[in-house]
């Protein structure tokens, strides 16, 4: 073997490694131009049928459905119920607003999280994982041992059932995150509840959903279901056309409630054309996920979305993906099922969706098409 092989693959696998650590460790350790970033590394760039304007037309910006959550509570409660199926029905996501969650409560969240991804790389890297049970879990791109162009974001993943493991495993530095995304998640929460209520009544399931408990009049099941957090940082690139923050996805659970910084990225698809969201401070963006869509057998939509990156500025986003418990099964509702609206999907549990995670290698290909029935 020529000696100098051995040494080009370490080069190689070094500069491999590298990406593993993620986009911020990228920008804050690159020695070219005075530590300026001029160039998109190869690794990043994507083929030109994906990067985001391979169209002209992808550019416009869409202001979603408003849903009010003080008047979903007051009295004209059944026709902001009529506005959240038509929203579901027709976009899958809508903006929320007035929904009682202190403001301070989202910059802290959003602040901690910025704080997070500019603590020192080694402080990050403490929360390195590829176990996707773990309770917290730092990492970069989309699908990071799959991906074969790593997308321009970095993320931190918190599991937050049960809350109790949050106390002694999420991140402790910097001192104020643990308390900051404990107090978040359990607003998210509380708020998730009452949009699901909402959403059942909308679907005419409120009562069956209740009636479940032994007539106890609460939706334990929901209570007791998954939430994950996740953190997105997407530092500025100084390509932002070549490359994506996230590829076109939809979201696995019932609901996801996201909450992004005054940055615009978050695009959704509909009818036909990808759209930016105008953001809203102090909103929440919510989508229906793949298992809504399944539940309410097609009636709401799970919608891809994905995520561009800008030269100018760094994004910081929180999703909150709120589900039933991980070993429940979810099947379309029996009531929404007729001669005129027969069953449209699969049974659907969490080991289904892991073979699937493993089994695919297209970003593009979405696990709902996989739990269709015709
Ligand atoms: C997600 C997601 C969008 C964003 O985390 O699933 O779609 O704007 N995020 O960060
Ligand atoms: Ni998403």
């Amino acid at each position: 073997m020529a000696p100098g092989f051995n040494l080009e693959r370490e080069d190689d696998q070094q500069i491999e490694s590298r990406y593993h650590k993620g986009v911020k460790y990228l920008c804050d350790n690159n020695d070219n131009n005075n530590g300026m970033m001029t160039r998109v590394p190869r690794k990043y760039i994507l083929p030109v049928s994906d990067r985001p304007n391979s169209r002209g037309e992808d550019r416009a910006n869409l202001n979603l459905p408003v849903i009010d959550f003080a008047e979903l509570q007051g009295p004209n409660r059944s026709q902001v119920i009529k506005s959240l199926a038509k929203a579901c029905e027709e976009y899958g996501f809508f903006q929320l607003v007035n929904h009682g969650i202190s403001t301070d409560i989202i910059q802290n969240m959003i602040d901690a999280g910025r704080r997070f991804f500019e603590l020192p790389y080694d402080e990050r890297a403490k929360y390195l994982s590829s176990d996707i049970f773990s309770p917290v879990r730092f990492g970069t791109s989309f699908n990071q041992s799959k991906d074969k162009v790593f997308c321009w974001r970095d993320f931190l993943k918190l599991s937050c059932t049960p809350i109790s493991n949050a106390h002694s495993v999420w991140p402790s530095s910097p001192v104020d995150f643990r308390k900051v995304a404990v107090n978040y998640s359990s607003e998210t929460k509380f708020l998730y509840l009452m949009l699901m209520e909402a959403i059942l009544e909308s679907l005419g399931l409120l009562e069956e959903a209740m009636e479940k408990e032994n007539g106890n009049k609460s939706l334990k099941e929901f209570e007791d279901g998954s939430q994950l957090m996740v953190v997105n940082c997407y530092p500025s690139c100084p390509e932002p056309d070549l490359t994506l923050g996230m590829p076109a996805h939809s979201d696995y659970g019932l609901l996801t409630l996201l909450l992004q910084d005054e940055v615009k990225g978050l695009q959704i698809q509909h009818q036909g054309r990808w759209l930016t969201v105008e953001p809203i401070p102090n909103s929440f963006v919510v989508n229906v996920g793949d298992h809504l869509e399944i539940f309410s057998n097609g009636k709401y939509k799970s919608v891809l979305h994905r995520v561009l990156v800008n030269s100018s500025s760094s994004r910081i986003s929180i999703a909150s993906l709120h589900s039933l418990p991980f070993n429940r099964m979810i099947q379309p509702s029996p009531k929404l099922i007729d001669e005129a609206n027969p069953r449209r999907y699969k049974d659907t549990d969490f080991a289904t969706f892991l073979d699937y995670l493993s089994s695919r290698d297209s970003k593009n290909k979405n696990f709902l098409e996989s739990r269709k029935l015709m």
